[in-house]
């Protein structure tokens, strides 16, 4: 069975439905709510969102965080609509995500997966994905944003550098960056950020967190942090468990609360 997005990899889930209606995205304000969202990928399955509230402000940068399998990734799959959520709602500026055509809601974010994948096409190309007419000096612009165009820059081959399977090896930051600079390109008002979880060395890590700090308040963030690094930069965490909202606030408040983020944390820093 095929989702709007390619294989349903659930099986039974309906494809979602493009039913809703055109909306005039540019005059929406860019928050998020989540309101009491159940979520399983069977009939007979367990229950993996239950009861999921939360709110991302426009221009804020909340993190999703909590250990592998939490829920994290699906909340991301579940606001652009890879799946329909069970019970609850997920809006977008006040309207259900249903009741929006699937265009509009693509126009509205950008996401940029756990896993990125790069084709086996020069960087240009593979930034430009999202905007094939656009022009170098955009290209530059994102990649700038994105913090990787002196990367890009110190190749021999520049923007040029074929990538991917057959091309120059890229770094898991590296390549994450490369598709900032491609869902910037888009110059969507939300950003949706799946951190990769493998370990990052030092110096990657402080480019991503560069990355970040340079976008924040231009763009409404939804990140999922796994690094404390990342985790820091967010002004509102909101912590996962099992399915559940257990936590939310700033790293700095949890960390002056006895609870499940403190057990987080210090498991990191074991
Ligand atoms: N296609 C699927 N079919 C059935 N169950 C799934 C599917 N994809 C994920 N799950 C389950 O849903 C739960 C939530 O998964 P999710 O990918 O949201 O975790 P996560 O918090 O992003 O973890 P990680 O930090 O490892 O990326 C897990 O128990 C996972 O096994
Ligand atoms: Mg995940």
């Amino acid at each position: 069975m095929l989702s709007a997005y390619g294989k349903n990899r659930g099986g039974l889930k309906p494809i979602v439905k493009d039913e809703g209606n055109t909306i005039t995205t540019e005059k929406l304000s860019p928050e998020i709510e989540f309101s009491h969202v159940n979520f399983k990928y069977d009939e007979v399955g367990a229950d993996i969102l239950k009861d999921v509230s939360f709110k991302v402000n426009a221009g804020e940068v909340v993190a999703l965080v909590g250990e592998s399998s939490a829920g994290k990734t699906i909340c991301i799959s579940l606001l652009n609509r890879l799946w329909d959520v069970d019970e609850g709602s997920i809006r977008i500026g006040g309207i259900d995500v249903k009741d929006m055509k699937l265009h509009n809601l693509h126009d509205l974010t950008s996401v940029v997966l756990q896993e990125v994948y790069l084709f086996n096409a020069t960087i240009m190309d593979n930034i430009r994905l999202s905007k094939p007419d656009a022009m170098l000096m955009e290209v530059v612009e994102v990649a700038k944003m994105a913090r990787i165009h002196d990367f890009i820059e110190s190749l021999p081959q520049g923007y040029d550098t074929v990538t991917g399977e057959r091309g120059v090896q890229m770094s898991g930051g590296q390549r994450q960056r490369i598709a900032i600079a491609r869902a910037l390109l888009k110059d969507s008002p939300i950003l949706i950020l799946d951190e990769a979880v493998s370990n990052l060395d030092t110096k990657t890590d402080m480019e991503i967190q560069d990355t970040i700090r340079h976008l924040a308040h231009k763009k409404t963030i939804l990140m999922v942090a796994h690094r404390l690094s990342t985790i820091m930069e967010a002004d509102r965490l909101i912590v996962i468990r099992n399915g559940k909202v257990v936590q939310t606030g700033s790293h700095t408040q949890l960390l002056t609360k006895d609870g499940y983020y403190m057990e987080l944390i210090a498991a990191q820093l074991s």
